[in-house]
């Protein structure tokens, strides 16, 4: 059902063994299906921590100190196999290539099945119908190292679809991308939200990304929620945001220099902001 809660994070706190703060600190959060959200804040922020908490990773493959809960679909994320919750939960990395391992793109989107024990006659016609998602159709037995840096990431994308998942967690996804690979994973991300209902959840520091496709933004600072709201409830807050080095889009840069204090509902796209100074003429 559209709306409802799918991901609760309860009094969270995280800190890693060799860690000298928490990594994460008293979070609290409700992730609605469907939704897209967006994660912002500096490096050590969290952003890749609160992820993780999200698929099991952490706590279950990493060494410290957990404190609160985390539930996915009625799962909870320190108990539920890292493995099982993958038929949940999709992750995607920052660098592709670090994600590919095998010698075709059809093996590579196979091997989370292999995983998943899917039996072998089923693989085929799953393998295809998720690079079709991703605007690979027929680049089955295409090398992944032969492939851009965004049909990399869309391989990426395609070896979790396979699993079903009902979640996507994409972990600065384009930081090693040329502009036309940033569009082409961004795009794709806003197609499945927005067409399969997959509830998409992106660590970005970009904030234009953001304006432009998140529904809510989190923006977490030494492992705190440090603002939560829409593109334009949070880029509003321009003067906060500067003081924990957080940059608002060029479009809210625009509309708060010409604003007077306490302005609020300010634009974050281009389009919008164009709106916003023709209802001021
Ligand atoms: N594997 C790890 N072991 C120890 N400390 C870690 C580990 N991963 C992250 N940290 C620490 O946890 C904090 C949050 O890091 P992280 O979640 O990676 O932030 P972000 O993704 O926003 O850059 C930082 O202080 C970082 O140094
Ligand atoms: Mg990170």
């Amino acid at each position: 059902m559209p709306g409802d809660v799918v991901v609760k994070i309860e009094n969270l706190s995280f800190t890693y063994s060799s860690g000298d703060r928490p990594a994460l600190s008293n979070i609290n959060l409700e992730i609605k299906r469907g939704e897209y959200l967006g994660i912002m804040g500096l490096n050590g922020a969290g952003k890749t921590t609160l992820g993780l908490s999200i698929n099991g990773i952490v706590p279950q493959s990493t060494m410290g100190i957990y404190e609160g809960s985390v539930t996915v679909e009625g799962l909870d994320t320190s108990t539920t196999p890292v493995r099982e919750m993958a038929r949940t939960v999709g992750i995607v990395f920052d660098n592709p290539e670090f994600q590919m391992s095998q010698v075709s793109a059809a093996e590579e989107v196979a091997l989370g099945l292999e995983n998943l024990g899917v039996p072998n006659p089923e693989m085929p016609p799953r393998v295809s119908a998720a690079l079709a998602t991703v605007g690979l159709a027929g680049f089955e037995e295409r090398s992944p190292m032969g492939l851009s840096g965004g049909q990399q990431q869309r391989l990426a994308i395609a070896s979790v679809l396979a699993m079903q998942p009902k979640i996507l967690f994409m972990d600065e996804p384009t930081s090693n991308l040329d502009p036309i690979g940033k569009e082409e994973v961004f795009e794709l991300a806003r197609k499945l939200n927005r067409d399969e209902g997959l509830t998409v959840i992106v660590a970005e520091h970009e904030s234009e990304v953001l304006a432009a496709y998140a529904d809510r933004i989190v923006v977490l600072n030494e492992g705190k929620i440090f603002m939560i709201g829409t593109p334009s409830e949070v880029f509003s807050r321009g003067a906060e945001l500067a003081n924990i080095g957080i940059r608002v889009p060029q479009a809210t840069e625009l509309a708060l220099a010409l604003s007077t204090s306490g302005a609020t509902g300010l634009p974050v796209t281009t389009g919008e902001a164009i709106e916003w100074l023709e209802s001021r003429a």
